[in-house]
């Protein structure tokens, strides 16, 4: 097959561990004879440093043009301190993500067993824990109304939804349910808010048409504590933009790590891909970021591309390097490996036909790329 995908390296750690995510996607096009071509644009503080804008016309067309879109990170800390900044890099991914219809966004969340003590939380509360967040993206308090009165010292934003914005990523959570474990999760706070009853109105008239999964509701107060004592009852969570963005970021402290976490926006046309994590402008240029997250993104593009095999080889893959410990520093002071060589080293354990890759031939690809 023969797919074009525009390159939204962005800021800070993006252009390194989406350079390592293109190579793992090398070697996929080696081993299943397909054919990628990369279409490299600008986004972020790094465009606004080139173009003035966090998302040049440019960028928008590159992406209108492919078939999916690997995006790395954005966001710097000269923009971060300064309130009033009127250009801003985030800007260029909320407009990317309204100018494209990427209405859900999909987070996994998932503990590996060989990294529990990553997380702060203990054993038995993390073990089996496989959910994902369906986290509604183009609308509510994000894109609603906003403003200052003209003294400057009052200011709002609205949350608006509409029942069409409600049903259509509704529609995707149920489906996801129906192919896991037939269980979702609406966290909303209809106790207060109007549109959080909105919500539960349109979820409950759509539970007929999926009745073979179960639907329950949470408060979203309760959905942050439950996330912490007990994650490992959720299946399918859905929710409006701004709970779905703080409850992804949470959820993060059960595999442990930022850098192990994908995600996916989708919308009616092309989709979107990258980690859920930021630019860490800290670590730019010093090659120990963990790209899996990234490489885990390039995995879920694959899926929606409909390439399933490939896909896998990915995630075993990644499987594979942790079960053998071998990560970058953020998973274990006892990893070594920088940022390029795990890049590397899953493109060569992708590239390898064997499902029965042995620990000395993992031994032999890192001689030759230390
Ligand atoms: C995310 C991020 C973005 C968001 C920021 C960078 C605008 O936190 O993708 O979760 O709030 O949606
Ligand atoms: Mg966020």
């Amino acid at each position: 097959m023969k797919k074009k995908i525009a390159v939204l390296a962005g800021d800070g750690i993006g252009p390194e561990v989406v350079a390592q995510a293109l190579q793992v996607l090398d070697a996929v096009a080696n081993r299943f004879g397909h054919q990628f071509t990369y279409h490299p644009a600008l986004v972020g503080a790094t465009a606004i440093d080139k173009t003035g804008t966090p998302l040049p016309d440019a960028t928008l067309e590159t992406c209108h043009k492919s078939d999916a879109i690997l995006f790395g990170a954005i966001g710097d800390p000269k923009y971060d301190n300064d309130p009033n900044a009127k250009v801003r890099p985030e800007q260029g991914l909320l407009k990317l993500r309204k100018s494209l219809g990427l209405y859900c966004n999909v987070r996994p969340v998932a503990s590996y067993s060989g990294l529990y003590h990553l997380s702060p939380l203990r054993d038995e509360r993390i073990a089996g824990v496989d959910f994902v967040i369906y986290r509604e993206l183009t609308g509510g308090i994000y894109f609603g109304d906003k403003g200052r009165s003209d003294d400057g010292k009052e200011a709002f934003d609205q949350c608006f939804y509409s029942r069409g914005e409600i049903e259509r990523i509704a529609h995707l959570a149920f489906k996801a349910a129906q192919q896991r474990e037939k269980r979702l999760t609406l966290v909303d706070k209809a106790n207060v808010l109007e549109s959080s009853r909105l919500w539960r109105e349109t979820i409950q008239k759509m539970a007929v048409d999926y009745s073979d999964v179960q639907l329950n509701y949470m408060f979203v107060d309760n959905a942050a504590m439950q996330l912490i004592v007990a994650p490992s009852q959720f299946d399918v969570i859905l929710t409006s933009n701004m709970f779905g963005d703080i409850l992804s970021d949470e959820a993060s402290v059960i595999p442990g790590s930022l850098g192990l976490l994908p995600s996916a926006s989708i919308g009616s046309k092309v989709a979107l891909f990258e980690p859920i994590h930021g630019s860490y402008p800290q670590a730019a240029g010093e090659d120990i970021a963990n790209p899996m997250a990234t490489i885990l993104s390039a995995a879920m593009m694959l899926d929606h591309l409909e390439m399933y095999q490939e896909a896998m080889s990915i995630r075993d893959a990644i499987n594979r390097c942790l079960t053998e410990g071998i990560g970058t520093p953020d998973l274990k002071a006892q990893y070594t490996y920088s940022c390029s060589q795990v890049g590397s080293l899953l493109s060569s354990i992708v590239m390898e036909e064997s499902p029965q890759l042995k620990k000395d031939k993992i031994a032999e690809s890192l001689s030759t790329i230390i």
